[in-house]
Parts: structure tokens; C-alpha cells; sequence
């Protein structure tokens, strides 16, 4: 990693008092600023705490963590709450409060003025895509995708480098779950806030994250890498188990049409079209359903630019992928 790490652990380890052995055992890593970093291991493996201790709702038994070069372990653990966004799967909304008063608790804890939440509430509901009559419901007035995404609204509220998410779609059923899913990472797109996600949704972590650490018992990593170089390359039997079955379907879904090379427009129309920013998963999906080897790639405004056959498809799950940076163990 060229630039110095957002947040930095170093031989993290984390003991509950009365237990064999540690929850957490000696865990270093780096997160890159702007990344989403995913946990994802089985349940009881460490996730929770591991990312719990970025924030000091757990205190580490030793080690060091840093944020922006700054000591957590020294900084008011209050302030240094505030300064991170927390979102977890039983969102935790304050039953008695309005959506607008949840979201705008902590800015009021870092004493906002009223104008100033306002618009922010205003701001962050439009931004998850509620209109301004949620404002005065209160959470049980919701749905369930409908109060993640408040959760989510109100750890952004003010506007923290480092979010810190732990299942956060994870109440929600499949189709929800997918719709915040894309919502966020649309978001994210231009947020680039740092992020530690945890998961035990191994198809929520290839989803979600730029990078994946794999996490076993006592949350050592097993693999860290990018979603589509574990899927490639697991560097266990444990990860290849994990990952499930389909690795050549699901690294499909990684990536996108405009990113394999197309033949020229046909001559003849093809059976099907396809945005190119469809995911070859899709491309694929859609071949198959319209029994074609063949698919036209659209532009953004709808006009056919060219074509892409299934070979190509088949390249692009063949070929090592390019990666970005800082892969390896
Ligand atoms: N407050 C606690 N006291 C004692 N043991 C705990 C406590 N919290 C978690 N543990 C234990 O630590 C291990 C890791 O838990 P956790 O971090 O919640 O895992 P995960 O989030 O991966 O499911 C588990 O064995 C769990 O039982
Ligand atoms: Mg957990």
C-alpha cells in the first residue's frame, strides 16, 4: 500500500475472562483509506470482536491499533466513538425516538445546531432513498429493510472517515438484502468512506468487499485477498469449502462487460441486449435463457456498440485477473 493505512492493527488479541482460549488472537492488518475491508468467517470465529476493539467497545487484552496514524488506545473513548460510524444487524434504533431523531443522535451528542441536523436528516434521508414523511414515524412504523437502512443513515450522520458495519443487512430477507446491498455500494461510490464489514454471508463478502480476510477460529486469517483472487485461488481446502461451490459462476458476477473485449455490431440482430455495465454473470444468465452464445452490448444511451460471445466469458474466468495492490497473506 503506497499512502499510509486508514486504520492499522497490530497483534491485536482480545481474552474473555473464563475462556480457553483467546477470541481474538493476535490479528494484524492494514485498511487501506476509502476501502471496504470484509470479516468473514463462521460464527463464533471473532469477527465481532475483532472489529468491536477498532472502536473500543471492546478493550484489547494487547496489541496496538492505529486510525490515521492516531493511537486508539489513547484517544477518550467516547470521542473517538462518535468520530466512527456503527452500524449492526439488530440496527439498534431507540424505539421511542422518530427516524429523524435517531439519525440525528450523535451530531446532536457532538452539539450540532438544530438548522444544521435538519438538514443533514434531510440530507442523509435522501441520500437512503426515504422521502421526508419518514421523518417523524418511529422505527416500529418500519419495515425491517426500511429501519437498516435508517441504522445506516444515522452512522453516517456525521460524516465519519471509518464506518464500521457488523451484518448490517443481515435482518433482512434475500431480495431486501440484495436491494441494500447495491444501495450502499452505489453510495460508497462516492462516500469512499473506510469500512470494516463483517459477515458470515461468504456471497455477501465477494459482494461487498474490495478486499476479503477470511477469518478461522481465534479470527487468524486464513486468506486476505480480493474477492475475485479468493475465488481463483483459496488458498485452503477450509476457504475453497467456504466459498462454496460455483467459484466460476460467482467471479462471472465480478465482473462486467464493459471490461472483456467485443466483437464488432452484428450484421443480424443478436437475441438479446444487454447494458454494458451488466455483469457477465447476467451476460451469461441471459445467453442461456434466450439459448444464444451470443449477447449485444448497449451504450448508455441505448445505441448497440457491439457483441459478446461466450468465449469471451470463458476467458475472463480463465485468465489470472489483474489485481489491484496489496493482495497476498
Ligand atoms: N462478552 C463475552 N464474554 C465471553 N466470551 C465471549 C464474549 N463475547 C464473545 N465471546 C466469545 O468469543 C468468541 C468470538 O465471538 P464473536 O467475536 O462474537 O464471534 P463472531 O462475531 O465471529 O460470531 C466466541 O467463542 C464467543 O463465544
Ligand atoms: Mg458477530
Amino acid at each position: 500500500m503506497p499512502d499510509q493505512p486508514m486504520i492499522s492493527l497490530r497483534k491485536v488479541s482480545k481474552s474473555y475472562p473464563g475462556q480457553p482460549s483467546p477470541a481474538v488472537a493476535g490479528f494484524t492488518l492494514d485498511i487501506a483509506a476509502g476501502e471496504i475491508l470484509v470479516l468473514v468467517g463462521p460464527s463464533g470465529c471473532g469477527k465481532t470482536t475483532t472489529m468491536r476493539m477498532v472502536n473500543r467497545m471492546i478493550e484489547p487484552t494487547s496489541g496496538s491499533i492505529e486510525i490515521d496514524g492516531r493511537n486508539v488506545l489513547a484517544l477518550d473513548q467516547n470521542e473517538l466513538r462518535r468520530g466512527i460510524g456503527y452500524a449492526i444487524q439488530q440496527v439498534g434504533l431507540f424505539p421511542h425516538m422518530t427516524v429523524a431523531r435517531n439519525i440525528g443522535l450523535v451530531p446532536r451528542m457532538l452539539g450540532w445546531n438544530r438548522k444544521r441536523i435538519e438538514e443533514r436528516v434531510d440530507a442523509l434521508l435522501d441520500l437512503i432513498g426515504l422521502g421526508p414523511e419518514f421523518r417523524d414515524r418511529l422505527p416500529r412504523q418500519l419495515s425491517g429493510g426500511q429501519q437498516q437502512r435508517v441504522g445506516v443513515a444515522r452512522a453516517l450522520a456525521a460524516d465519519p472517515p471509518v464506518m464500521l458495519m457488523d451484518e448490517p443487512f443481515g435482518a433482512t430477507d434475500p431480495v431486501t438484502r440484495d436491494r441494500l446491498q447495491s444501495e450502499f455500494l452505489r453510495l460508497q461510490e462516492t462516500l469512499r468512506k473506510t469500512i470494516v464489514f463483517v459477515t458470515h454471508d461468504f456471497d455477501e463478502a465477494i459482494r461487498m468487499g474490495d478486499r476479503i480476510a477470511v477469518l478461522a477460529e481465534g479470527s487468524r486469517i486464513r486468506q486476505l485477498d480480493t474477492p475475485e483472487a479468493i475465488l481463483a485461488r483459496p488458498a485452503d481446502e477450509v476457504v475453497a469449502r467456504f466459498a462454496g461451490a460455483g467459484s466460476s459462476l460467482k467471479r462471472l458476477g465480478l465482473r462486467r462487460l464493459s471490461e472483456v473485449d467485443w466483437d464488432p455490431v452484428p450484421a443480424q440482430a443478436p437475441p438479446a441486449v444487454l447494458g454494458a455495465d451488466a455483469t457477465l454473470h447476467t451476460a451469461l444468465d441471459t445467453m442461456v435463457a434466450t439459448a444464444s452464445t451470443r449477447i449485444g452490448v448497449l451504450d448508455a444511451e441505448g445505441r448497440l456498440r457491439g457483441e459478446v460471445g461466450i468465449e469471451a466469458l470463458m476467458r475472463a474466468v480463465a485468465e489470472p485477473a489483474a489485481l489491484p495492490s496489496g493482495g497476498a497473506v
